[in-house]
């Protein structure tokens, strides 16, 4: 594990405030959150309507007094106002938007939700009006307004536009530990120093940049963070219990950004932080341990949003180990939880990670539709299916889960990873929106061209539309966190974008990946050159593919040094347990999932998308590796044979990251200069580890093939 760097003030910083409210030194990147990007707000001046000492309206009210002595305009006349409804319904001007914002949050089931946390915007004769129902709306609001610089964005004069979630859920998991010594360090998968919040086997004394970090997710629409890592070990599965005064600290920062706190739970805790004997979850005792537990956390955190668990998965304990489902297991919990409104994020990633490798039936992809399908109707209310987007790992590139196609009676999450375990640790600069634009608007019923003419009434929906849910069964999305103590706060400065594209797209999930950079990078670098905003884009808009074309090729995977992940190693996992094999032998490369001759993976989709990877016909390139065992010599659609792809993309691949090199120089000068250096030492490293990648993954096609490469552009 990497030392954090130790804290300094990185140039550009001001010395005077980077959290509202608090005055001090910064010691940390400000983010998306510089004090000047609230000066075109301050300076248009602000009223707020919002009576009363709610946490998130507190902390609304520090924002906009901070904003206007940022902007030096506290005597301005507000040309725009920010209410609650129920303060604005008595101004006459204001109460039609007031009436409005009101008739969304009356609405039942998830609609009421969105009311919750929704809020309108109005052109009134040129001033602009924000209402909300509620604090949470209010504060959406209140960063709307920074986002926009106080622009009406959208509102036209009379015109009511309301800004309303489109995920329910729209969470946030940190896989931090409690200490620097714990099994997988400070913070499981973390690539930017320690956890913010921990230190030392505690909750760190000083929490000052626990709320700067909350205010940045606030801004981008989250609205629940898990504290801990998945991986509960005996240690922080005491958080729970003794730890919870602890806890409550954070829950406080957390409250009033509009957050709601979770902890990941030990399913052996009534074993390993109780005094029983079993975690059965049909034993009358457990059920007992757990109803005490939950009431105990709920006298500290009345409103802890509840707890994320890892069962029967990577050597967690689970309900298998009592021949019990998972709903048993699930349902336990939530029902604990119940009482207190509290929800149980059930995690999918089930499979056996002890298999033998000789064995070429069993197919860890298979894993989680198998174990949970049969479940589908059985989960209670207040649990969530947390379904990894992918059904191996994080990979660059691979299929949809096809569990979250076969759930229609349970509420799901789908789980993205924006710490870059699988795509390049914060060393490589890899934007991930593009790859979960593409997952959300991905149809598991197939696009239109796609549908059987026969089919009446076909399933339009894409996988945003399948994880939003119903009114009965809201779902939504959840992330691995990409941060630390790092001052940039993700180790590469330029994984902010991820962080912040994430949140973003949690609250709307259409929003274009390359606008959503110029979001980031407007807030990030006011008043820069527009070279920065260029070079950002030049950097960033295609570096997916970019990472895609040097490392695992067409859908193949892992190819990562076992353990820590980084680096090439293409026979790494080839022969162990863990279920991640690519089958190259002289002949070719890939795995059969197919029903005919494979696993029968591809019989876990619906149609059209069955047969659409069932066929080598029609199976699209950048998976044809991921379903199917093929020649080196099997001509692919676009023209070229697989080890002709592979070593084309790899040399252009290790060239582009080149051109990411040398573009960054374009922005010498015009960012702050330790946050250019970050950025060129990473891509320093990014050109190195690219090449590494090209030279490993061509002369193993090479040496297994025997098929040259007619440029002569590979080791033999
Ligand atoms: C990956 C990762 C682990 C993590 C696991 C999970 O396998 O390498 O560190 O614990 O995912 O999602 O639970």
């Amino acid at each position: 594990m990497r030392v954090s760097p130790p804290h300094r003030s990185p140039a550009g910083a001001t010395s005077s405030t980077t959290t509202s409210g608090t005055t001090g030194t910064a010691a940390w990147h400000p983010a998306w959150l510089p004090d000047e990007a609230l000066r075109p707000l301050g300076a248009r001046g602000v009223r707020l309507l919002a009576t009363g000492d709610d946490p998130v309206v507190t902390t609304v009210r520090a924002e906009v007094d901070h904003a206007a002595q940022t902007a030096g305009t506290t005597t301005t006349p507000a040309r725009a106002t920010l209410a609650l409804a129920s303060d604005a319904l008595a101004v006459p001007g204001l109460r039609a938007a007031a009436e409005h914002a009101l008739a969304l949050a009356e609405r039942p089931g998830l609609a009421g939700l969105l009311g919750a946390q929704g809020f309108v915007v109005a052109d009134d004769e040129g001033a602009l009006v924000v209402v909300a129902a509620q604090p949470r709306g209010l504060l959406a609001g209140w960063h709307h307004l920074v986002r926009t610089g106080g622009d009406a964005s959208g509102a036209t004069a009379g015109d009511l536009v309301a800004h309303v979630p489109s995920q329910a859920v729209r969470m946030l998991d940190h896989w931090d530990n409690l200490a620097a010594d714990s099994p997988m360090g400070p913070v499981e998968r973390g690539y930017a120093g320690a956890s913010l919040w921990f230190a030392d086997g505690r909750v760190r004394d000083d929490l000052t940049r626990v709320e700067h970090y909350a205010r940045l997710l606030a801004h981008t629409g989250i609205n629940a963070v898990c504290l801990n890592n998945v991986n509960v070990h005996a240690r922080e599965s005491a958080l729970l219990t003794s730890g919870i005064e602890q806890v409550a600290r954070l829950a406080a920062i957390f409250r009033a950004a509009g957050i709601s706190t979770y902890l990941a739970v030990d399913f052996a805790a009534p074993i390993t932080s109780g005094a029983l004997r079993t975690s059965d979850p049909l034993d009358d005792d457990v059920r007992a341990w757990w109803e005490r537990t939950f009431a105990d956390v709920y006298a500290t955190i009345p409103d802890f949003g509840g707890v994320v668990v890892k069962a029967d998965s990577e050597g967690r304990p689970g309900p298998f180990a009592y021949g019990r489902s998972h709903a048993d297991g699930a349902n336990l919990l939530a029902r604990a939880l119940a009482p207190y409104g509290g929800t149980v994020f059930w995690r999918a990633f089930v499979y056996d990670h002890r298999q033998d490798w000789r064995d070429r039936g069993t197919d860890r992809a298979r894993a989680a539709y198998d174990h949970f399908t049969p479940l589908d109707g059985r989960f209670d209310d207040n649990v969530v299916l947390q379904v990894k987007l992918g059904p191996i790992d994080f990979q660059v590139r691979e299929p949809l889960s096809p569990l979250l196609t076969a759930m229609p009676r349970t509420r799901l999450a789908m789980e993205l990873q924006v710490t870059q375990e699988y795509t390049g640790q914060q060393q490589h600069a890899c934007y991930l929106a593009p790859l979960w634009r593409e997952a959300l608007d991905f149809r598991p019923w197939g696009p239109v061209e796609l549908w059987d003419t026969a089919a009446t009434d076909p399933d339009a929906r894409t996988v945003a539309e399948v994880v939003r849910g119903t009114d009965a069964l809201p779902g939504g999305l959840v992330a691995v966190a990409n941060v630390g103590d790092d001052p940039f706060w993700t180790g590469h400065p330029l994984a902010q974008a991820n962080l912040y594209a994430y949140g973003r797209l949690t609250w709307d999930p259409t929003l274009d990946p390359s606008a959503l950079l110029d979001e980031w990078v407007a807030l990030t670098f006011p008043q820069a050159d527009p070279a920065v905003a260029r070079t950002v884009h030049a950097l960033l808009d295609e570096s997916w593919h970019v990472y895609e074309s040097y490392t695992a090729p067409l859908g193949i995977g892992f190819m990562v040094r076992p353990g820590h992940h980084y680096g090439p190693d293409v026979d790494g996992y080839e022969y162990t347990p863990w279920g991640t094999y690519h089958f190259a032998d002289r002949d070719g490369i890939g795995v059969d999932r197919t029903r005919a001759t494979g696993t029968g993976f591809t019989d876990q989709f619906p149609a059209p998308w069955r047969d659409v990877y069932e066929s080598l016909e029609t199976c699209p390139d950048e998976l044809l590796l991921f379903f199917h065992h093929v020649s080196y010599s099997h001509v692919l659609h676009s023209g070229a044979t697989v080890v002709q792809h592979v070593y084309d993309t790899h040399v252009a691949g290790a060239q582009a990251a080149e051109r990411m090199r040398d573009t960054w120089r374009d922005v010498r000068g015009l960012v702050p200069d330790d946050l250019y250096a970050r950025v060129a030492e990473r891509l320093d490293e990014q050109v190195r580890s690219a090449a590494e990648w090209r030279d490993q993954i061509t002369t193993y096609f090479w040496r297994k093939s025997g098929i040259p490469d007619p440029e002569n552009r590979v080791i033999p």
